[in-house]
């Protein structure tokens, strides 16, 4: 059994965790529901919002990073249910109708949310709005939405040459544009969509590879006028078409699988099965990756459900070997590098991880995070620019990490720590929250 104990007061008023795993070792077994998709969670609102009439929505996620989301909405004037209940109601607003809201709406610690209202708010003709965050939020750059939303005509203001929030915007008609965008950034690509859709006219966006593409589906099927080219990675959307309010179901979130299939595959007698995961293709790259290291993983029960692909996944602890992960591959892995950074740690041999720079703008920088904290608890890993190398099996040992209140952080520390020897203090680990709210109950529940 786990000795896995919440201190409950701390630095910050943020909540230690420490564990640590008896001397004779632990394994892992069970079946696990994995809460719904944090992007499908964040669009399922935000298209119902925009919607005419009733969206219901079953499985949405429950995490820090929606409940901002939902809040902004509120402020808009959009109906939102209860949160807890199985089935969250959003009563829509309509294209262009969301009210001044009374106050500066907060995205948290959500990219996401600011990066997508502001392509809403930035078209809600003759309205006023201000957007801000918690203290990460504000140091991440907006600029790569801010420029395109500009191009259209919109009037945005923020810190920095208008790159960070607190950001203002006066809500304008705007003018279609095709962006060629230098990153593949489903935010950026999102927030234009949205922009969008009540501009007359096309607008494109092209990127340089395929970011996720759940906007584009859930867009689909709410009614909105919208077509894909796959050989340019263009996506085009023809303003001025209503939404209909839908019926969405959130498939599990694979990103935040990712912690089981990683904690299966390190520790040795380990067998977890993962229901209900979506397997998108443009977010499947951590099972690519893992099978590259030689996971022993099988997916199961495949089918579509209300758009998305989604499967149950089994996972069986087996040896891992170190492995290259560069370009494309480190796109559709991005979000699951910090636990990829684990895997590699208990890993055979060398793993080498390239183009992840946008990894230090994300809740904090990933890269560096990881490699300081994993490296205190006995790790090998070098650091560099775009990416990291990590020389795998050497014995970790408990020591005291920080998270820098990253939830991605949380969670990959704790798998560390399942399999360092003696105890491991997370401090800030309450992080988690932002995109798990029960994954520390999970992991007391299937650490046998
Ligand atoms: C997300 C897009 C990705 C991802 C983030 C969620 C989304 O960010 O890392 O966690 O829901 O659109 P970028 O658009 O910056 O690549």
């Amino acid at each position: 059994m786990l000795n896995l104990t919440i201190n409950p007061i701390d630095f910050n008023n943020q909540s230690n965790l420490t564990i640590q795993p008896p001397a004779s070792g632990l394994y892992l077994r069970g079946l696990l529901s994995i809460p719904g998709d944090k992007s499908i969670s964040h669009r399922a609102l935000m298209l119902g919002a925009l919607a005419q009439g009733e969206t219901q929505i079953q499985g949405l996620l429950l995490g820090e990073d929606i409940i901002s989301t939902a809040n902004c909405l509120r402020s808009l004037g959009a109906e939102i249910s209860d949160l807890t209940a199985e089935t969250v109601l959003v009563t829509g607003r309509g294209l262009g109708q969301f009210q001044e809201p009374l106050d500066v709406l907060n995205a948290g610690n959500s990219g996401t949310t600011m990066r997508l209202m502001l392509g809403i708010l930035a078209s809600q003709d003759k309205r006023f709005f201000n957007i801000t965050g918690d203290r990460s939020l504000r140091s991440r750059p907006m600029s790569r939405v801010v420029k395109p939303l500009t191009q259209m005509g919109a009037e945005i203001w923020g810190r920095q040459n208008n790159n960070l929030a607190p950001l203002a915007i006066h809500g304008q008609k705007l003018r279609p544009i095709h962006y060629h965008s230098p990153v593949a950034s489903a935010q950026v690509k999102s927030c234009l969509l949205l922009a969008g859709l009540i501009t007359e006219g096309q607008t494109t966006v092209t990127e340089p590879a395929l970011s996720r593409d759940h906007s584009e589906r859930m867009l689909k099927a709410f009614g909105a006028d919208i077509h894909t080219d796959s050989e340019t990675n263009s996506v085009t959307i023809t303003g001025g078409n209503a939404l209909q309010g839908q019926s969405v179901i959130v498939p599990g979130d694979i990103s935040s699988a990712a912690f089981w299939l990683v904690a299966a595959s390190v520790v040795p007698d380990s067998e977890l099965t993962l229901k209900d995961v979506g397997i998108n293709p443009t977010r499947t790259g951590i099972l690519d990756v893992l099978f590259k290291m030689g996971a022993d993983i099988t997916i199961e029960n495949e089918r579509i459900v209300a758009g998305e692909p989604i499967a149950d996944l089994r996972v069986r602890y087996s040896s891992l070997q170190g492995c290259e992960i560069a370009g494309e591959l480190t796109l559709r892995s991005i979000d699951e590098i910090p636990i990829i950074v684990v895997a590699a740690a208990f890993a055979k041999g060398t793993t080498i991880i390239k183009d992840a720079a946008e990894l230090r703008v994300k809740e904090c920088d990933r890269l560096s995070v990881m490699a300081t904290q994993l490296n205190r608890m006995g790790a090998k890993i070098t650091e560099h620019p775009d990416g990291l190398e990590i020389n795998g099996r050497n014995l970790l040992s408990g020591a005291e990490v920080e998270t820098h209140n990253d939830h991605r952080i949380a969670m990959s520390l704790a798998v560390a720590a399942l399999q360092a020897s003696g105890k491991t203090i997370i401090r800030q680990a309450t992080a988690a929250n932002i995109s798990y709210p029960n994954f520390f109950a999970h992991l007391q529940q299937v650490c046998c």
